[in-house]
């Protein structure tokens, strides 16, 4: 794949509309990152369509609660920015695709990769309190305890990986609430 990270991450920005520092903003995109690289280890899903998916899948939320639409308007971001910011076959665009359209409303999907991506989402439930329950994860590295906690610690402090700001080109002071 070719994929310039940071410009794709500065046009996502110009668009997105909600506080970049809320629940839905950067530091979850960049934790679904980590946890979809994580999990890939083990599942050998496609890297490529779990890095987009993490920046796509919450890019057009118009709300931080009851918004079930966005998950479709994320792909339709990725259908406007394919070739332009990124490339992929058509194979991997169609789980990207669907992995952005139904992460807000299925459980479960057949694909290893559309799983890992929705796990990799799932699993970072803790920023807003909740823990993440196995019933709606797919991939057994997923459900396993300890994966699960190293997931929680980091969502629950809403942790900011330390490759952020010079990978996606975002200054730390901008994620860092007060
Ligand atoms: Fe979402
Ligand atoms: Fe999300």
């Amino acid at each position: 794949m070719s994929i310039a990270m940071r410009p794709l991450v500065e046009r996502i920005v110009q668009t997105y509309g909600l506080p970049l520092d809320g629940c839905h903003g950067i530091a979850h995109w960049a934790r679904v990152l980590d946890i979809g690289q994580r999990l890939a280890d083990t599942t050998e899903a496609d890297r490529d369509v779990v890095t987009l998916f993490a920046l796509f899948h919450d890019a057009c939320r118009e709300n931080e609660g009851h918004d079930p639409e966005h998950g479709q308007r994320g792909a339709e971001l990725a259908v406007e920015l394919r070739g332009e910011y990124f490339e992929l076959s058509d194979q991997q665009f169609s789980r990207l695709v669907q992995a952005c359209q139904g992460h807000t409303c299925q459980r479960h999907h057949a694909d290893i990769t559309v799983q890992t991506c929705w796990d990799s989402d799932r699993l970072d439930l803790g920023r807003v309190g909740v823990y993440p329950n196995r019933y709606f994860l797919n991939t057994e590295v997923a459900k396993r305890d300890e994966t699960i906690r190293w997931a929680h610690s980091r969502a629950a402090f809403m942790m900011i990986p330390e490759w952020l700001p010079e990978r996606w080109g975002v200054p730390i002071p901008i994620l860092a609430k007060s």
